[in-house]
């Protein structure tokens, strides 16, 4: 996924397009670039492969001026991470610069056609094949918006584009299909665009969200959207809630160590307003379905990718324990190409963080062809899933900057929760169990800000694992999920390989990595399966293997067993994930910063994956 941002208007458009691609480069970081309209009133560019510093250096190094431009920054689809790759490309002629997000799906066949009309591509990118055709489609005397529009017709894919070129200065049109875009609405007679609030937020909080098919002219004097079948079409202008301090570091070292600090609060926020302690229930406004048809639901599918799958496993458990309804975890990307069985009573919930995930929102959109209500749940407001979906819910978590999800990941399982109990307490949940899921959910910010206390004592501890090359995380039922979320948040973080499995399968083969140079991290809270696991972690600790164990109080029979403890507060079975899974963000956190790693933005990862 790549961050897009643009300018127009009557200020310098460089520090306003790098300030915006910082606040993007979350999205994508391997090589950038920026394009102005220069005093000459030509084209000039500067891109550089790596991190955006390198782009920020060298225009210090030979500045650019310009009050119309646009900038990108990059995460390698087609092509190498090169400075020939990276955006903005150019017409041949270089009067026309364009940055793209997505995949140009037919771009092969363009290309061949354009070489054939003796185009010289100068990148191995699928972009390159959007700005040579605009050139070429651009008839003399007309706008630049009809050559776009022209262009996209012929190209197929996912895009969100943003064009602009000297032969139509103090303009840039901008499009999208299938990769998130949107308009900064500014005041002083300037307009901006970029690919998510964030990049425009520091100077507007008005911003229209653009619809797959929609385009759009942005100049000093304002903008206007269209759609490419039915022309002039008027979208709404929304507020953005939070502001740019949501977006910066607030003190802490990383973003991730922000957010996983930030838990009490974001679990407060998703539930605020939604508890219902007398009815032992949850109210949730954004459930627009009535309780008639929710009875009729006979089935549940969630769908997601990453940690969100994570979530949406727990989701499983919740949701067929306590609401007593089949339910079923899919894969988005495996949901869409499969032929999955949904009706008119299956409801089909997607969980995205970002909302922009393009396996997500692919199934979404299989599971409404074949008549599915589908229900989200996500924490980006006015994304792409949360417009897609029949009704949902928000985590109201704010931005979540750090490639690796960790308040999401909690919010998500509260989210959920509520969900769960919305369901259950219509159906066979008791008042008197509903209460008690309730008064266990009020605990949980506090119980998080317990937990977080024990960051210096994790430090240590991942200092003395920080070198290994394997690690093993097992838990059973609820917190079988969280077994492979901690696995998840060590590798992506770390680089180290890590594996998380139901702890019971471990003797059914992993049991054979199992020896002192093996960490195993246990998932061992006072839950219905606790004394299996109190076997399992025997049977690793016969083999040497080093044991961490996440425990609600180690001072019982694990006591010798285990070699260092995590300790938390106990709750509901179904709400233990939400304090298990906090020890393990940190512990992936403080490994990855003792070895050297870009803990914010990883090698090789985004943070939100819009490309299939
Ligand atoms: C999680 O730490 C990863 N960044 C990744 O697995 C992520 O959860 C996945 O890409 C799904 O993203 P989404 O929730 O925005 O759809």
């Amino acid at each position: 996924m790549c961050g897009i941002v643009g300018y127009v208007g009557p200020r310098e458009a460089v520090p306003i397009l790098i300030e915006g691609l910082r606040r993007l480069e979350y999205r994508g970081y391997d090589s950038a670039g920026v394009s102005v309209i220069g005093p000459d009133g030509a084209v000039n560019s500067r891109k550089r492969s790596g991190k955006l510093d390198e782009l920020a250096g060298a225009i210090d190094a030979q500045p650019l001026s310009g009050r119309c431009g646009i900038g990108h920054t990059r995460w390698a689809t087609h092509g190498a991470p090169t400075e020939a790759n990276a955006h903005p490309h150019l017409s041949a002629d270089e009067t026309i610069s364009l940055v793209h997000n997505g995949i140009i799906e037919n771009a092969g066949a363009l290309r061949k056609m354009l070489e054939g009309e003796g185009v010289n591509f100068r990148s191995e990118t699928d972009t390159e094949v959007v700005v040579h055709l605009i050139d070429r489609l651009w008839e003399e005397g007309r706008p630049l918006e009809e050559a776009v529009a022209a262009a996209l017709e012929q190209v197929i894919g996912a895009y969100g584009i943003a064009v602009m070129s000297s032969r139509d200065p103090e303009k840039i049109v901008v499009a999208r299909n299938g990769s998130p875009l949107l308009l900064g609405v500014g005041r002083r007679g300037e307009m901006l665009v970029g690919s998510d609030a964030a990049a425009v937020v520091a100077h507007t909080r008005e911003v229209v969200y653009l619809d797959d098919g929609d385009y759009a002219v942005l100049t000093p004097d304002g903008y206007r959207t269209y759609h490419l079948r039915q022309g002039p079409v008027s979208r709404k202008v929304h507020e953005v809630t939070w502001d740019l301090a949501a977006i910066e570091k607030g003190g802490y070292e990383h973003f991730m160590l922000k957010e996983i600090f930030e838990q009490p609060r974001t679990l407060e926020d998703v539930m605020r307003g939604r508890l219902l302690e007398e009815e032992g229930s949850a109210r949730l406004g954004g459930i627009t379905i009535d309780d008639r048809e929710l009875l009729q639901i006979r089935r549940i599918v969630i769908t997601a990718c990453g940690t969100s799958w994570h979530s949406a496993l727990i989701g499983e458990y919740m949701l067929e324990e306590l609401a007593r309804i089949p339910t079923k975890v899919e894969y988005a990307s495996e949901f869409r190409y499969k032929n999955p069985v949904i009706d008119e009573h299956t409801l089909v919930i997607v969980i995205s963080q970002s909302g922009e995930t393009a396996d997500t929102l692919a199934a979404l959109r299989e599971a409404k062809r074949r008549g599915a209500r589908v229900m989200g749940i996500v924490n980006v407001v006015g994304s792409t899933i949360a417009r897609e979906t029949d009704f949902g819910v928000y985590l109201h978590a704010g931005p979540e900057i750090g490639v690796a999800s960790t308040k999401a990941f909690t919010s998500q399982v509260a989210a959920l929760a509520l969900f769960t109990l919305y369901l259950a307490r219509r159906r066979s949940l008791s008042i008197l169990e509903g209460r008690r899921i309730v008064k266990a959910l009020q605990e949980l910010p506090g119980q998080v800000a317990e937990i977080l206390e024990q960051n210096d004592a994790i430090r240590e501890l991942a200092a003395r694992y920080r070198d290994a090359p394997n690690f093993l995380y097992l838990g059973r039922g609820y917190q079988f999920p969280v077994a492979l979320e901690g696995a998840l948040k060590l590798k992506e973080v770390s680089y180290i390989h890590a594996e998380g499995y139901p702890a019971a399968e471990m003797k059914h083969g992993p049991i054979a990595l199992i020896d002192e140079k093996m960490p195993v991290v246990f998932l061992a809270p006072k839950d219905g399966v606790y004394h299996k696991v109190v076997s399992n972690i025997e049977e690793v600790k016969a083999r040497q293997g080093q044991v961490i164990a996440v425990v609600n109080d180690g001072r019982d029979e694990l006591a010798g067993k285990v070699d260092h403890f995590l300790t938390v507060p106990e709750t509901h079975p179904a709400l233990l994930p939400i304090l298990t899974s906090v020890p393990l963000q940190l512990l992936a956190y403080h490994v990855a910063l003792l070895r050297g790693c870009d803990v914010d933005q990883p090698r090789n990862l985004a943070k939100s994956v819009t490309v299939e």
